[in-house]
C-alpha cells in the first residue's frame, strides 16, 4: 500500500507553507495561478489525499465501492451497474455509480472523489485511453477492475468481452445473408471496443476474400441514438449505397433504423443492420434489432466478484490478477432476416 502522504509533504514538494497548500485545496481562488498549478501538481504527483480520517482507512477496507461507466444514458452500463451492485450487495457492500460521460477530464475527477473517499475499490471503464488518469489513481494504493476493457499492464483484474470476435460474428452474418457492400458505423476510433470491433469485421472481410476498402466506414463523435441518426444521414448520402450496416453499438444502430425509417429505406429489404450490445430496447425496436450480445450483467457481477477478492480481509489464496475475457454471441432478429 502507498505510504499515506501528508500536507506537509505536498508543502515540501512544492516549495511553499503548509498555509498555502491549505489555500489551494480550500480557497484556490487565493492563490496565484502559478502557485496553484505547482501545488495541484505536487498533490497529483504524490498522491495526496484531503481527508485525514479518509487517509487513515485502510484500502480496502471500505463498504463501498466505486463504479466508474463511460456513459450513465446507455442501458448496457446500467446492466454492468446491475449485475455489479448485486454481486457487491451479497457481501454486504455498496456501489457508489459515478459517469465519467466520455470525458477524461470528468474521469480523473471522479477518480480523485474515489481516492479521497477511500472507496474499496474501483470499478472502472476508462474513457482516457492515454493511460494517465489510472496512472494518476493507482498512487492512492486502492485496487482497481478494468470492465469493458483489458488491462494492456497486469496490475489490475480485468473483465471484458472479446470484441474482435463480436465484430466478426456480425460481418459472417451480413456475408452469409449475401451482403458484400457493409458499412461500419463506429464511435470514437480511440476506443479499444471500437477498434476490436472493426478488426473483426476486417478478418471476416478478408476471410471472404474482401479488400478491407470494401468497407464503408463512418465514424462518429459519440456512441448515443443522436450520432447513430447523423451517421443514417450520412449512409444515405452515400454513392453506390451498400445493402448492410453494421453499428459499434445498439444506440447507434437505433439512430440509425430512425433515420432509414424517415427516408422511406425499408429495414431489411433495402439495409440491414446489426448492433451491438442487444439492450433491452434491441428487442423493443420498431424493426427488432439483430445485435451482438454483450453479457453485460455477468461482466459487471464478475468485476465487483474479482475486486471483492482482491480486498478480502483473509482471503483463501494469495490474490493474482486476472484478465477474464467473455464471448458474445449473435441475436438474429428481423432487421437482417430476409437479406438478400
Ligand atoms: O461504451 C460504448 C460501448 O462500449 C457500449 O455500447 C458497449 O458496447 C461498450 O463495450
Amino acid at each position: 500500500m502507498a505510504q499515506s502522504v501528508g500536507i506537509k509533504d505536498v508543502a515540501r514538494a512544492a516549495g511553499v507553507s503548509v498555509g498555502t497548500v491549505s489555500n489551494v485545496i480550500n480557497r484556490p481562488e487565493a492563490v496565484a495561478d502559478e502557485t496553484r498549478s505547482r501545488v495541484q501538481s505536487a498533490i497529483d504527483r504524490l498522491g495526496y489525499v484531503r481527508s485525514e480520517s479518509a487517509r487513515q482507512l485502510r484500502a480496502g477496507s471500505s463498504r463501498i465501492m466505486g463504479l466508474l461507466v463511460l456513459d450513465m444514458g446507455n442501458p448496457f452500463f446500467v446492466d454492468v451497474a446491475r449485475g455489479a451492485e448485486r454481486a457487491a450487495r451479497a457481501a454486504g457492500i455498496g456501489v457508489m455509480v459515478c459517469n465519467s460521460a466520455q470525458n477524461p477530464k470528468e474521469e480523473a475527477e471522479y477518480l480523485s472523489l474515489f481516492a479521497e473517499q477511500r472507496v474499496r475499490g474501483v470499478l472502472l471503464t476508462p474513457t482516457d485511453v492515454s493511460g494517465a488518469n489510472i496512472t494518476a489513481f493507482r498512487r492512492h494504493g486502492i485496487p482497481f477492475v478494468l470492465v469493458d476493457r483489458v488491462a494492456e499492464r497486469v496490475d489490475g483484474c480485468s473483465v471484458s468481452v472479446d470484441d474482435v470476435a463480436g465484430g466478426g460474428l456480425a460481418a459472417r452474418h451480413l456475408l452469409d445473408g449475401g451482403h458484400t457492400s457493409i458499412a461500419y458505423v463506429s464511435g470514437p476510433p480511440e476506443l479499444n471496443q471500437v477498434r476490436d470491433r472493426r478488426t473483426g469485421v476486417l478478418n471476416a472481410l478478408a476471410e471472404a476474400g474482401l479488400a478491407p476498402d470494401t468497407l464503408r466506414e463512418l465514424p462518429t463523435e459519440r456512441l448515443d441514438v443522436a450520432a447513430g441518426r447523423d451517421a443514417g444521414a450520412r449512409l444515405l448520402g452515400l454513392a453506390d449505397r451498400p445493402t448492410a450496416v453494421f453499428c459499434a453499438n445498439d444506440l447507434l444502430a437505433l439512430g440509425v433504423l430512425q433515420a432509414l425509417y424517415a427516408a422511406g429505406v425499408r429495414v431489411p429489404d433495402d439495409m440491414a443492420i446489426v448492433g451491438y450490445d442487444d439492450i433491452e430496447f434491441a428487442a423493443a425496436a420498431a424493426v427488432p434489432l439483430t445485435s451482438v450480445r454483450q453479457p453485460a450483467v455477468t461482466l459487471g457481477a464478475m468485476a465487483a466478484e474479482l475486486l471483492l477478492a482482491e480486498t478480502a480481509e483473509r482471503p483463501a489464496v494469495p490474490h493474482e490478477h486476472r484478465q477474464v475475457v467473455l464471448q458474445p454471441e449473435l441475436v438474429v432478429r428481423r432487421s437482417t432476416l430476409g437479406s438478400r
